[in-house]
């Protein structure tokens, strides 16, 4: 970790879960907020430094629940700290880094392995664990091993576990330690063969397609399967309007299921495969408009938990092949808050809700993250600046991989700097170390 200084947050409002007010900050060498409040430039006189705020935001940092960075195994397209490079220019002081590394992480012994990785990284590294020995979908993975080690949400990601039963076996394991699993809800047998959504696009283009309802049919069998143990399930990047009816019907009867939704999922539609350009096939597959407006509204109306990025980096070899041989998957971290900004019709302190507070607690760190600005708390911080316009280009970010969709696009609101534990590790949109 390196040095900490004292810090002077100058000039910015503060938005939090609390409210809204014009405040400076002061951030303490031990990593904590020390104060909080209008004017303060006089007990800031010893900051070491000064980072301005003016005309920006300051939030509690912003958590990932779905990042794939990529190690052990895939480090020629994201490492750990390449991928919380990226995190830290999208303003997220802490990930949760998904388990379809190769080997899986699925036991003790990886995930130390991919902790102390993150350790040596620039925002705070949660490790996913892996349901099932390899994400086979066959055995349970020893899942007390690795809650004892911290791991705090267990999902297969990358496939869903196919087998009611199992994962009947795992909701009821992970309902005794107290740990959260999280589904990729894709029923195989209709989507195998598949590689984008099926319908009008994938008749005109020639490519084979997976049905909205490979991913309803899970999701409304993992609702069923929660209310049967009473065990929380966690739904990763829905995609259709019928998923999302059916999870608000869930939690309206009580059921205890929170869900997210990736950015690609509220801004681009199956058209876009028409470029054939492998950019744009991620999994579950983007969809047609009257998806896309279905999931935009139940985030404005707030029956959808978060806005979970899943980072799928994959390199220009990968990615420069056919569409139906390339792999699925596209960059996120950079873009998230920006396009949650650009494109939804919520507040800021809305839109923070979907990327910090609310996907901390589903994280089990609410402790750390997303928590209000005030004294006492650990300085994780992001400062963005709401009306800043900028366009990605295709040299990429920090990231190791390049396979963004959203070169070109003209986007609202940019990070301007991100504190993690008191560190300041992005100032004025550059990465620190
Ligand atoms: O598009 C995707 N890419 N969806 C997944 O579920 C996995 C991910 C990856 O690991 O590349």
């Amino acid at each position: 970790m390196a040095e900490r200084s004292r810090l002077f947050i100058a000039g910015g409002t503060v938005v939090d879960a609390t409210g809204e007010r014009r405040a400076d900050v002061i951030v303490g060498p031990e990593g904590t907020i020390v104060a909080v409040g209008e004017g303060l430039a006089a007990e800031a006189a010893g900051a070491d430094r000064t980072l301005e705020a003016g005309g920006c935001i300051v939030a509690p940092g912003l958590v990932d629940l779905h990042a794939h960075l990529r190690q052990p195994g895939g480090e020629q397209a994201e490492t750990v700290l390449t991928g919380s490079r990226a995190a830290t220019l999208g303003g997220f002081s802490a990930v949760v880094a998904m388990p379809n590394t190769s080997p899986s992480i699925d036991s003790a012994a990886m995930v130390r392995e991919v902790q102390e990785l993150g350790r040596a990284s620039l925002c705070q590294v949660e490790v996913a664990g892996a349901i099932t020995v390899a994400r086979a979908g066959e055995r349970l993975a020893p899942m007390g091993e690795m809650a004892a080690l911290g791991v705090r949400l267990f999902t297969d990601d990358g496939k869903g576990v196919q087998d009611a039963g199992i994962m009947r076996k795992a909701l009821q394991y992970a309902s005794d330690l107290g740990v959260r699993l999280a589904q990729h809800c894709e029923v195989d047998s209709l989507a195998v063969g598949g590689h984008m959504h099926e319908g009008e696009w994938s008749s005109r283009l020639g490519i084979p397609g997976i049905p909205a309802e490979a991913e309803e049919i899970m999701v409304m069998r993992d609702v069923a399967l929660s209310r049967l143990t009473g065990a929380p399930v966690h739904f990763q990047h829905l995609s259709t309007a019928g998923s999302v009816a059916i999870v608000e019907a869930a939690r309206r009867s009580g059921v205890r299921v929170t869900a997210e939704v990736a950015p690609h999922h509220f801004t681009l539609t199956d058209e876009s495969c028409a470029s054939y350009d492998t950019r744009f096939k991620v999994n579950p597959p983007l969809r047609p408009a009257d998806d896309v407006t279905a999931v935009r509204a139940a985030l404005a109306r707030g029956t959808l938990d978060a806005i979970a990025t899943d980072h799928a980096p994959h390199t220009a070899d990968a990615k420069d092949l056919p569409f139906e041989e390339a792999p699925p998957g596209m960059l996120g971290l950079e873009t998230a808050l920006s396009l949650a900004l650009t494109e939804l019709d919520l507040s800021p302190a809305e839109a923070l809700a979907l990327l910090s507070w609310r996907p901390a607690r589903i994280a089990g760190i609410d402790d750390s993250h997303g928590g209000p600005v005030e004294a006492g708390r650990p300085a994780n911080l992001c400062v963005f600046d709401p009306s800043a316009v900028w366009t990605p280009d295709s040299g990429g970010g920090a990231s190791r991989s390049r396979n963004t969709p959203y070169v070109g696009r003209r986007l609202r609101g940019r990070v301007r700097h991100t504190l993690v534990a008191g560190e300041a590790v992005v100032v004025d949109g550059e990465v620190q170390r």
